[in-house]
Parts: C-alpha cells; sequence; structure tokens
C-alpha cells in the first residue's frame, strides 16, 4: 500500500511516500522542509510564523516527496496526517491539505498520532536502490511488546508498545520536555534555537563530569521526569561566573548538561524495561539523534542484555514517513477519517 505522510505539527513541514507491506515500511522518499532559520531569532517557535510558512512549503514539498518516488498522486492508495498534539495552526494546515487531495481524488486518509508515530519509526526502511526486487532480506526491526522512550522538543514520554498504535503509557515529563531542556538551555549559552545539535557538538570537546548539574529522577520508582531545574541550575551557574566564560568552560558546560538530561534518561528507561519485564527498547523523537543518548543507551542495553532500537538521525527528528507507517497500519485495520477530522493539539489526545 503507497501511502503519502504528511506531518506539519510545529516547525517542519514533511512528507514522504512509504511502501508498506508484511516485511516493513519501505521509505520510498522522505522530504522536509525545516523552519530552524525562521525561528531561531526569537530562540523558539512562533506558533503564527510556523503556520504561514507550512502554507507556504506544503505543497512544493509534497510534489518533491511524489517526485523522489518516482510517482504521480494518482499511483497513491492513500494518505495519513498528523492530527494531535502539536500546534493548532500549524495541524491544520496539513489536515485541511489532505482533505482538500481527498476530496478532489476520493482518496482515503487517516489522522496519526504524532508521539506514537514517533515510536513506530523504528519500523521504517531505507528504499534499497529503488531495486527491492534484489533486496532479499527484511532488515531487523523491534518485535512487540517493546518500551519506548520518546524524546523530542514537546515530549519526554515513557511507553510500553503492544502492537502498532497499540500503547500505554508509563511516564512523562511533568515539567519541560528533554528537547525544551536543551533548546532552553543553548538560549541561556547564547547558542541560538535549536539548540539539541549546538550542546551535542560541543560537548563531544567538554569535560562531562566538570559540574555536577542535578539529575531529577523523582521517587525511587518513578517514571516521570522533570527537566526544568537544571536548566535552572545552569542559569545559577552562569550567574555565579560574572564576567562570562570562556570556549573550554562552554564546552564542560554543556558536557556537563548533556550529560546529566542523558542520564535520567536512560536510567528510567532501564527502570521502566525491569517495571514491564521487557527485553526490547526503542528511542525514538529529536533528541535520540544525540550522540551521547545512543552511546549511553547502546551500554546500558549490553549490559542487561536488552534489544535496542534507534532509528537512523533522519527518522528520529520529524518527518512524514513515520507518520506514513503508522497510518498504513490504521488503514489496514479498517480506519478511515472523514472530512470532519479536526486537530487536537493538547497532549492528551493521544
Ligand atoms: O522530534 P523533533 O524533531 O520535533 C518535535 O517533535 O519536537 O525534536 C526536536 C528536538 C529539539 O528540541 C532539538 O533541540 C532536539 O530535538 N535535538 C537534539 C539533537 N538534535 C535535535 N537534542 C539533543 N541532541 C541532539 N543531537
Ligand atoms: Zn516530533
Amino acid at each position: 500500500m503507497l501511502v503519502l505522510g504528511i506531518e506539519s505539527s510545529c516547525d517542519d513541514t514533511a512528507a514522504a511516500v512509504v511502501d508498506n507491506n508484511d516485511t516493513g515500511s519501505v521509505v520510498l522518499s522522505s522530504v522536509v522542509s525545516s523552519q530552524d532559520t525562521l525561528h531561531s531569532r526569537y530562540g523558539g517557535v512562533v506558533p503564527e510564523l510556523a503556520s504561514r510558512r507550512h502554507i507556504e512549503m506544503i505543497i512544493p514539498v509534497v510534489e518533491s516527496a511524489l517526485e523522489d518516488a518516482g510517482i504521480g498522486l494518482g499511483d497513491l492508495d492513500a494518505m495519513a496526517v498528523t492530527e494531535a498534539p502539536g500546534l493548532v495552526g500549524s495541524l491544520l494546515v496539513g489536515m485541511s491539505f489532505i482533505k482538500g487531495i481527498s476530496f478532489v481524488n476520493t482518496m482515503p486518509f487517516v489522522g496519526v498520532n504524532h508521539i506514537l508515530a514517533h515510536a513506530n519509526a523504528a519500523f521504517l526502511v531505507d528504499d534499497v536502490g529503488k531495486d527491492r526486487e534484489g533486496a532479499e532480506e527484511a532488515p531487523e526491526v523491534p518485535e512487540f511488546p517493546f518500551v519506548a522512550l520518546v524524546v523530542s522538543g514537546g515530549h519526554t514520554t515513557l511507553l510500553y508498545m503492544t502492537d502498532y498504535g497499540e500503547y500505554k503509557v508509563l511516564g512523562a515529563t511533568l515539567d519541560d520536555a528533554a528537547g525544551e531542556a536543551f533548546d532552553k538551555t543553548a538560549k541561556v549559552l547564547g547558542l541560538g534555537y535549536p539548540g539539541g545539535r549546538v550542546i551535542d557538538s560541543l560537548a563531544k570537546e567538554g569535560n562531562r563530569d566538570a559540574i555536577p548539574f542535578p539529575r531529577a529522577l523523582l521517587s525511587k520508582e518513578s517514571l516521570d521526569f522533570s527537566f526544568s531545574g537544571i536548566k535552572t541550575s545552569v542559569q545559577t551557574y552562569i550567574k555565579k561566573l560574572h564576567g562570562g566564560f570562556d570556549d573550554i568552560t562552554l564546552r564542560d558546560i554543556s558536557a556537563s548538561f548533556q550529560e546529566a538530561v542523558v542520564d535520567v534518561l536512560v536510567k528510567k528507561a532501564m527502570r521502566a524495561m525491569e517495571a514491564v519485564n521487557a527485553d526490547t527498547l526503542v528511542i525514538a523523537g529529536g533528541v535520540a539523534c544525540n550522540s551521547r543518548l545512543r552511546v549511553k543507551a547502546g551500554e546500558a542495553c549490553s549490559k542487561a542484555d536488552f534489544d535496542l532500537y534507534i532509528p537512523p538521525p533522519k527518522y528520529c527528528s520529524d518527518n512524514g514517513a513515520m507518520i506514513a507507517a503508522l497510518g498504513y497500519h490504521k488503514l489496514k485495520k479498517g480506519e478511515r477519517a472523514d472530512f470532519s477530522l479536526n486537530a487536537k493539539p493538547g497532549l492528551k489526545d493521544f
């Protein structure tokens, strides 16, 4: 089933064509138009600017996705679009677009939850040189049930996944998301927006034991997260330096901050694995691009003998392929949306 996936929940306009069958979700194309430079001067996403840019970009992005996949609109079997959670004005652009296409072409479509789609990115398989006849072996994908840690700019969620789109929430952040902590700390350090990637690269040359930033592990059993305190700690630390800081200190702060966040993420994920007696962990979402998180999670999982799946960075950050792939499983179950489908911006609308 050829599915077009559209993602416009925050500040990336993304579209992808995914060919789904019993062996997996093969990505034929994935196009992402980032709005990073548009928002960087404001130190965060400006919702009104984001939705206006989505309107400008949605048609060229979809056209590129179809062209890269070597197909026309008429070759598609169905479409999927992010319906929740996200910025309402941004979500509505993708939804209105897909409704228009569906109306004109009588094409079925479904709405998809963005967080569940991130967890589902572990099932994406890259197109093998457009010659799938020759790609005999199905690449390894996780098996249900598994624990998914979804870490991005808007969410930090631990899920117990029992099937495609079937889940139980094990834990979530009580305040800032992990990516938000990276972005806010980067702002405090004068590194621009978004800050995760910059902190990651500065941290590579810093001393991660230089500053003992707090690890909010909450109570012993808790699978919830809290990241607002660490941003304040970095702020307080910088204030104490009065006259500013040199490049070495900047790298040390970045490395120590990153270590504290990653430490909590990995410890909580391991705690969740034990709590539900799982042996497979999936980590996804933009923060899963973090090089230190990838290493530390790898070490912890091999020590505990758990299988770990982290999608390649291009499928960790927002993309249309994860929407198309999860959409396929909903369509396969017979689900169809109609024109009353509406954006559900709130996080509770899973
Ligand atoms: O999943 P995503 O692309 O969008 C949301 O759904 O929010 O995640 C974006 C977040 C941003 O907060 C960004 O700073 C963070 O992912 N991020 C990283 C890295 N790359 C992106 N955080 C830490 N290390 C990275 N390498
Ligand atoms: Zn996301």
